[in-house]
């Protein structure tokens, strides 16, 4: 029941409710610690947490089902018979969901992360064409018909190489002395694999060979997916707000600790680098208390 406008639970109600709205401020003054680059570093991560993920969810989903609609057709009978259709038309939305935002990904790296533009003309030049020539290619891909199979074969290479190429750029952090747990690694081939998928649609529906393979590669996709969750997660906690950077630099990595603060020290924390594997780049700070 709505408070009593005159009596105590009224009273209380209204310091509530200004307490949440002091507290909300406070949310949005710490989004304020962002600047545009860190804010365009999140466009990712929530891409592929609010569309990405919820779309390997339904596809997964429905894979399943056509397997079991296709092995037990008489215990199935609630599957409905599209069920395998509508996993293609969700496949198809995957994989140029998950292209696109390794796309995205790559272009904060080097568009972003470096000073991109300061590069002689053609390096430009040529970096901007392989982003338009691989989603030319995808797009390609999509319009190819069943009946040209060199042609698919042909786009999905290209799309393959041009993210390929794309991820050897400067300002990509690959991390491949750790390539089994490398978010960039995971990301390009599960990209990989998803084209292969679109690739090789007709083939799924005539050949079981092709079928099993389909299946093969999409569990290794579903394992790479979840591993881009654990991986990009953590990505996100090593990397360092722009205006904490030039600190976080001064910290010896190998020996996990940073200079001690010349003027006021924080009050009730200190400030400690953990050791991040991103050589050269950037630690994590953690606050520890002061005992
Ligand atoms: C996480 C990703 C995916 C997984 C785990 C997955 C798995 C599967 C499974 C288990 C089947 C049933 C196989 C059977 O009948 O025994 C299937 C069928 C199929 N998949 Fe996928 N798939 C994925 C993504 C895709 C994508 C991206 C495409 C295309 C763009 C695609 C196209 C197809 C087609 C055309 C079939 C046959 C459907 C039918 O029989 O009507 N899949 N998939
Ligand atoms: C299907 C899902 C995903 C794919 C295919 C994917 C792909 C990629 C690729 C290819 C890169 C470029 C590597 C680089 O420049 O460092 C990247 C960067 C990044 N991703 Fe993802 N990602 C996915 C999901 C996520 C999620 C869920 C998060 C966070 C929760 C995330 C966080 C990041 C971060 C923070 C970076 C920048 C890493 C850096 O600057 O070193 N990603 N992602």
């Amino acid at each position: 029941m709505f408070p009593n406008r005159h009596g105590q639970p009224y009273r209380k109600f209204r310091t509530e409710l200004l307490r949440s709205l002091l507290t909300s401020k406070l949310t949005l003054d710490r989004f304020n610690l962002m600047n545009a680059k860190d804010l365009l570093g999140l466009i990712h991560p929530a891409i592929a947490i609010a569309f990405v993920f919820p779309l390997v969810g339904i596809v997964v989903n429905m894979a399943w089902q056509t397997r079991q609609r296709r092995l037990h057709p008489s215990q199935n009978k609630k599957i409905p018979p599209v069920v395998g259709r509508e996993h293609l038309k969700y496949g198809r939305w995957l994989t140029g969901a998950v292209v696109g935002i390794t796309l995205l990904a790559l272009a904060y790296s080097i568009f972003i992360k470096t000073p991109f533009f300061e590069n002689p003309p053609f390096q430009i030049g040529f970096v901007i064409a392989m982003f338009v020539l691989t989603i030319a290619a995808l797009v390609l891909l999509y319009r190819t018909r069943p009946n040209q199979p060199l042609w698919r074969a042909v786009f999905a290479t290209l799309t393959s190489t041009g993210l390929v190429v794309l991820g050897s750029q400067e300002g990509v952090f690959r991390r491949t002395n750790e390539w089994y747990v490398s978010h960039y690694y995971f990301g390009i081939v599960v990209s990989i694999l998803m084209v292969v998928s679109l690739t090789i649609v007709p083939e799924i529906y005539k050949h079981k060979r092709w079928r099993v393979t389909h299946i093969i590669l999409n569990t290794l996709a579903v394992l790479l997916f979840v591993g881009q969750a654990m991986t990009g997660a953590r990505d996100l906690l090593e990397i360092p707000l722009s205006w904490q950077a030039p600190y976080l630099y001064q910290c010896d990595w190998q020996n996990q600790v940073c200079p001690e603060p010349q003027s006021s020290r924080p009050s009730e924390t200190e400030a400690t680098a953990t050791f991040s594997p991103r050589t050269g780049s950037t630690p994590t700070l953690r606050s520890t208390p002061v005992l």
